[in-house]
């Protein structure tokens, strides 16, 4: 097969190219990435040799650049995680999110009509569905949650959901969608929760919690989030939504203090500050259709997974040293300097 992974220099699109060369060494896989301030050439340093393996730099919104790669490539399966993928970012900058995230995701929409593929997958969000109460443990989200969403960034995701159904129902485009919980692992770039508070615990900086810390997110290890991708392009329905989540639910103060914890350090490096605006109270997916259908269940728990990823950091400091050196201090000024 033949394997277009778009933005596979991020996060999770790493991980999964790893995944895949790992899983299938007769695949042909072809990231294309527009190296945003997020995507990492370095991330891909070690398949760059794979002649299995191929890297072009560009943008799926670049109408002429996709149609030119999908005449020449002809493509069987076009997995798409490129996006903007922050949620405070998607606050003072929302623009780059309908572009990236909608339009982009509608050229590629595009492409795969005019050259014909036989699986478009959408990496998609539970932020879609919004968010849950605190008080209302019972309730989880399930495919038929309705759409309702908070911020620019999961606005922009559940439009390219939409799309992405409505070139299924309108031209029959084999598509799937998988809306998956925050994800945590080896590559997640510094200014999300986990990896930020690591790398500031690591420098003995302050550790940025938002309003009271009481949040929630479900986490889940990023290659349990690569092998459900992996098994809905190959056994999953088309047309049909998957849910991807482990059932691992954690208050934010909570995994902020696991992480002090693991890496030896006070708990009065944490500061309180302003809340993110909108800030999304608690996410928590049902993955039950995911698992009877496709026998899907996650292989990392969180305890393991935490203790792999602050090991991850801690052998690979001068990754995100160079990161936090650069660009990034001005970043961090905007969200960070007066809050
Ligand atoms: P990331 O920000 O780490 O990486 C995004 C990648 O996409 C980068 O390599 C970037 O260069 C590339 N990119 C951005 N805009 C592009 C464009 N216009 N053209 C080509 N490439 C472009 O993101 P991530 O955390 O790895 O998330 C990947 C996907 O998974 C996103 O679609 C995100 O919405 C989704 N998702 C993320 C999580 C999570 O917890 N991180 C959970 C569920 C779903
Ligand atoms: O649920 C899936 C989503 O998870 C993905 O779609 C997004 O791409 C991904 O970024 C993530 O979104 P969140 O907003 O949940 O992740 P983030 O790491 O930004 O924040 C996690 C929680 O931690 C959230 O409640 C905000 C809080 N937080 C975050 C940062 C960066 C803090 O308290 N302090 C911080 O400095």
């Amino acid at each position: 097969m033949k394997i277009i992974v778009t933005g596979g220099a991020g996060f999770i699109g790493a991980n999964f190219v790893h995944y895949m060369l790992e899983e299938y060494p007769d695949d042909h896989i072809i990231c294309l990435d527009k190296l945003t301030y997020a995507g990492n050439i370095e991330n891909l340093e070690s398949v760059m040799d794979n002649e299995k393996f191929t890297f072009i730099k560009g943008d799926i919104a670049d109408r002429l650049l996709v149609d030119k790669l999908f005449r020449d490539e002809k493509p069987d399966v076009v997995i798409n995680f490129a996006a903007e993928s922050h949620v405070d970012r998607s606050v003072t900058d929302p623009d780059i999110f309908l572009q990236s995230n909608i339009i982009g995701t509608g050229v590629l929409l595009d492409a795969c009509r005019e050259y014909g593929i036989k699986r478009f997958h959408q990496v998609s969000t539970d932020e879609v569905y919004g968010d849950l109460p605190l008080d209302r443990p019972d309730l989880f989200f399930t495919e038929d949650t309705p759409i309702h969403t908070s911020s620019p960034y999961s606005a922009s995701k559940a439009s390219a959901d939409l799309l992405v159904q409505a070139y299924h129902r309108t031209f029959g485009l084999p598509v799937t969608i998988s809306r998956c919980s925050n994800n945590y692992g080896p590559y997640q770039f510094p200014e999300k929760l986990i990896p930020l508070m690591i790398a500031n615990a690591l420098n003995d900086k302050e550790l940025p919690v938002y309003s009271k810390g009481e949040n929630v997110r479900d986490w889940l290890y990023v290659k349990d989030h690569c092998i459900a991708i992996d098994l809905i392009v190959r056994k999953g329905t088309v047309g049909e939504v998957y849910n991807v989540g482990g059932h691992n639910e954690k208050t934010n103060l909570e995994v902020v203090k696991i992480i002090l914890k693991e890496l030896g350090k006070s708990e009065d490096l944490i500061k309180f500050v302003a809340d993110r605006p909108g800030h999304d109270r608690r996410y928590a997916i049902d993955p039950t259709k995911i698992g009877n259908e496709l026998g899907w269940e996650p292989t990392t728990l969180f305890d393991e997974g935490i203790k792999k990823t602050i090991g991850w950091y801690l052998d690979n400091r001068s990754w995100w040293e160079n990161i936090i050196s650069g660009e990034y201090q001005n970043y961090y000024e905007k969200m960070y300097g007066n809050r």
